[in-house]
């Protein structure tokens, strides 16, 4: 068994409530640091995410996008742990037999215990540097956190129209990069902060905002699967986006009336198929080279457009 101190009150509130449990990852022997620089070896660069939001006078502030294409698995796991770069490791759960096998596990025994139909979740592995920080945002559909190695602080807020306007959850859904939600300090008295420690894993209801600070390196996994309630949802915010957008309305998910949201979804789904928000994406710049030569294992190159 994977779950641990798993319990019916988990089972009857899952996706409903925040709930935390404990797992046996660790176990598996999978997430050591050199089974990890065996994966990312392996681990197609298309699929590997390389970010850090290292001081520099140009890029301050900003989540700077790397290239890791002729980096050993080895020299990634290095940088993340001595330098200032964080890796998602996209899919990695999937991609690779021995992976996908443990993956199948975790969602199917929490398929078993909560009494919902098998999920068809993408897991990848993220493997952050002591000073790397998830701002605040939310994902567009069901996600949970699986937390493996070192010390995780996660703080959840509420889903209320002041921490998650609707226009700003459109945003999520038709930019590719802009993932993050404006946020302000004065919203720190709403958080519920919970540190993770290893072998913990943390689930709460689809949508709820959320950030992370890791205060150590840290491996961990986050897992998304769509729901039939997410996809009406995305559906539904992404009609609304195109109505605000091109029209200058000003549509709202949760005063609307079932018979809209169905109608809604229909287009929605339509007018995402024919990428009617495209011009909205935004591109992602390469800007730096992941170096074990440079310090903090970074060194800028000529940004260019992301071509991997
Ligand atoms: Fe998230």
């Amino acid at each position: 068994m994977i779950l641990q101190n798993w319990t019916t009150e988990h089972s009857q509130n899952f996706r409903k409530k925040t709930l935390v449990a404990n797992h046996n990852l660790n176990e598996t022997g999978l997430f050591t640091d050199d089974a990890l620089a065996m994966l990312l070896d392996k681990h197609p660069r298309s699929h590997l995410d390389v970010c850090t939001l290292a001081g520099h006078e140009i890029y301050q502030g900003k989540f700077r996008t790397g290239d890791a294409r002729d980096v050993d698995g080895k020299t990634l796991i290095e940088a993340a742990r001595k330098g200032v770069i964080w890796m998602n490791v996209r899919e990695g759960m999937n991609l690779h037999p021995e992976y996908k096998d443990v993956l199948d596990q975790m969602y199917g025994e929490l398929s078993e215990h909560s009494g919902t139909k098998a999920f068809n979740p993408r897991g990848g592995i993220l493997i952050t540097c002591p000073t790397a920080q998830t701002p605040y945002h939310c994902d567009p559909t069901d996600t949970m956190l699986w937390h493996i190695h070192g010390h995780k602080r996660f703080y959840l807020y509420p889903d209320t129209p002041r921490f998650l306007p609707d226009e700003n959850y459109e945003r999520v859904l038709y930019s590719m990069t802009e993932d993050y939600l404006p946020y302000d300090i004065s919203m720190e008295k709403d958080a519920t902060i919970y540190d993770l420690t290893g072998n913990d894993l943390i689930s709460w209801p689809l949508n709820m905002p959320h950030r992370v600070e890791n205060m150590g390196f840290c491996v961990s996994i986050t897992a998304e699967f769509s729901t039939p309630e997410s996809s009406l949802k995305n559906a539904v915010m992404y009609c609304n986006a195109v109505l605000r957008q091109k029209l200058g309305m000003n549509p709202q998910w949760r005063s609307a009336s079932t018979p809209e949201k169905l109608a809604k979804a229909f287009a929605g789904r339509v007018m995402r198929k024919l990428n009617v928000l495209s011009s909205f994406k935004d591109k992602d710049y390469v800007t730096f080279k992941v170096d074990r030569t440079a310090p903090n294992y970074i060194a800028d190159v000529k940004p260019f457009i992301r071509n991997f």
